[in-house]
């Protein structure tokens, strides 16, 4: 039978993929701490949602794009983590946050390409390290990815090249953390419907007539379709998938 217990950190769950992912696991009986960074009005409807659920969860601040404030953020999860749960530790990091961006690759800026390498790659590794002591014995950490790293999308190679280290630096994960019982995979998304993308939608509907011309289940995404699956690895039952990565798309361009 499926078991969820313990607290989460989900990064970038004021709203999107982040927020569905939160509230899915809260719904299952798990603690969740919700991190924003500009948006803290939705993270603190998130929390009230999870609360009139009869839930518990906190909303942090955090840059995931600044690394020397994660010595800090980890204080702050320690402070919550007492006050809130009367715990020492956390059991799952959900290394969610992350934007997009299109350019061709002949146009894309250093600028343009650092910033997506500080928030896709660079923070979630410096994260989940800052993180670690925190972090319980059989714990687990999933990497949202993105199914741009298998099909070749025209504007995304950055975003996509970075999605794809954190990959493999999954599996690393996976690795070097396996002696303390701590799993971690990574979750690749197709096309969803969300405030990432839903401008290039609204602009171009013919956009998301073709991603859902190029799915088997004939529709792009909506953000519970991924904060399910979230929920579901962040279960006992999933406590055997490792180092996986694990497209969640309909069926794209297969
Ligand atoms: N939507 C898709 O089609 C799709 C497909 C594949 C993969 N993904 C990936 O799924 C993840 C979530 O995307 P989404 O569609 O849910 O986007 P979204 O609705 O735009 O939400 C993005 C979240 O990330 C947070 N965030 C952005 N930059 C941040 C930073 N520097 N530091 C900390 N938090 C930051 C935002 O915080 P604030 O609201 O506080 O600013 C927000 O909570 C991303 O990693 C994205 O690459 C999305």
């Amino acid at each position: 039978m499926s078991k969820h217990t313990g607290i989460v950190i989900i990064t970038g769950a004021s709203r999107g993929l982040g927020a569905s992912a939160a509230i899915q696991a809260a719904k299952r009986g798990m603690g969740v701490i919700v991190t924003y960074n500009s948006h803290s009005a939705g993270a603190d409807a998130v929390v009230r949602q999870i609360e009139t659920g009869g839930g518990k969860a906190v909303a942090l601040a955090l840059d995931v794009a600044k690394v020397s404030s994660f010595a800090g953020f980890r204080d702050r999860v320690a402070t919550a983590l007492a006050s809130t749960w009367d715990r020492d530790r956390f059991d799952a990091l959900v290394n969610n946050a992350g934007y997009g961006q299109f350019n061709a690759i002949e146009a894309v800026t250093e600028a343009e390409f650092d910033g997506l390498l500080g928030v896709h790659l660079k923070g979630p590794f410096f994260l989940t390290q800052a993180l670690l002591p925190l972090m319980a014995d059989g714990a687990q950490i999933i990497n949202m990815t993105s199914a741009t790293t298998r099909v070749a999308t025209p504007g995304a190679a950055p975003y996509a090249a970075f999605k794809g280290g954190l990959e493999v630096l999954t599996r690393y994960m996976a690795k070097e953390f396996g002696p303390r019982g701590i799993r971690a995979n990574s979750v690749s998304p197709g096309a969803i419907r969300t405030d990432m993308t839903s401008g290039a939608f609204d602009q171009m509907p013919e956009f998301e007539t073709m991603l859902a011309g190029q799915t088997a289940l004939g529709r792009i995404g909506a953000p519970d379709d991924v904060g399910r699956v979230i929920a579901g690895l962040l279960s006992a039952d999933s406590g055997w998938i490792n180092a996986q990565n694990i497209e969640v798309s309909g069926g794209y361009n297969i």
